[in-house]
């Protein structure tokens, strides 16, 4: 594919497969196609690597931390449920969310809880919030002591943020999706990387090896579930999509 962004003439030109498709270089369909480009070529040059949640590492880009917050907000759940910790910048940020609603807590799973990152957390002002469960999320063991920490009448809202592979977001669904209750959310993020599997730092198999393929597959197999991109809660634009690693990664909890 060939993309042309020419600013003299303010269009974007696409060439892929044959077709060539010109299109207004400051349109929606150009902003569109160009965050597309934006996202592989940041994810290549480890952009989501660069970032800090109240002083720890969160390895997300902002559009995804923003949009999660809008979901948070809106579901107000009792408890947010993580699956990979590795700095802590996720468990930290869902923590200060909890404080600032005067709601909720947070559990985070790691099958490696580094000590440095253990010992930062452990001292970090909102650690009263977060409870941590080091194992392999799909450990029977470790989904019961999960389950043992949540109450049946408690609204979750699980974000699956450990191993990618399809195999793995996929247990993880089949584990976890009975604790979300109708209007919340499942989160399995970073099927962003069907759209790296070509990038230097991508793997050839991540066209399909994905966690929006366990999404679609999960969703496929439970009609409970809705794969929905959540309602932006303000939005004075045309604009109408996501500018995310977490394609197809919001499945709502219908009934
Ligand atoms: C992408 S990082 C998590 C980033 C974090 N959520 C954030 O936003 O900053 C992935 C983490 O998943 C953990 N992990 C890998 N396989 C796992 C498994 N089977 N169960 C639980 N955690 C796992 C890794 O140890 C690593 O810390």
């Amino acid at each position: 594919m060939k993309l042309i962004i020419d600013t003299d003439a303010k269009v974007l030109e696409i060439s892929d497969k044959g077709q060539v498709r010109v299109m207004p270089l400051y349109s929606k369909e150009a902003f569109e196609e160009i965050s597309l480009q934006w996202l592989k070529v940041g994810w290549n040059q480890k952009y989501p690597y660069t970032f800090t949640w109240l002083g720890r590492p969160i390895i997300q880009i902002p559009e995804d931390i923003i949009r999660i917050q809008e979901v948070i907000y809106r579901v107000k759940p009792d408890v947010i449920i993580e699956t990979g910790i590795a700095h802590g910048g996720s468990l930290i940020f869902s923590a200060s969310l909890c404080k600032l609603m005067g709601k909720g807590r947070v559990i985070g799973i790691d099958i490696e809880i580094r000590p440095h990152n253990r010992k930062a957390i452990e001292q970090h002002e909102l650690y009263p919030y977060i409870t941590m469960i080091e194992g392999s999320s799909t450990d029977p063991e470790v989904v019961k002591k999960v389950k043992s920490l949540v109450k049946p009448d408690e609204q979750a809202i699980v974000i699956l943020d450990s191993c990618h592979t399809k195999a793995h977001v996929l247990a993880e669904l089949e584990a976890y999706h009975d604790l979300i209750k109708p209007g919340s959310y499942i989160v399995a993020t970073d099927g962003s990387m069907k759209w790296l599997h070509d990038v230097p730092r991508g793997k050839p198999e991540w066209i399909w090896d994905n966690p929006s393929e366990a999404a679609k597959e999960f969703a496929a197999r439970h009609p409970e579930f809705v794969i929905e991109q959540p309602p932006w809660l303000f939005n004075e634009s045309e604009l109408s999509k996501n500018i995310t690693h977490w394609p197809d990664a919001f499945l709502k909890r219908i009934r």
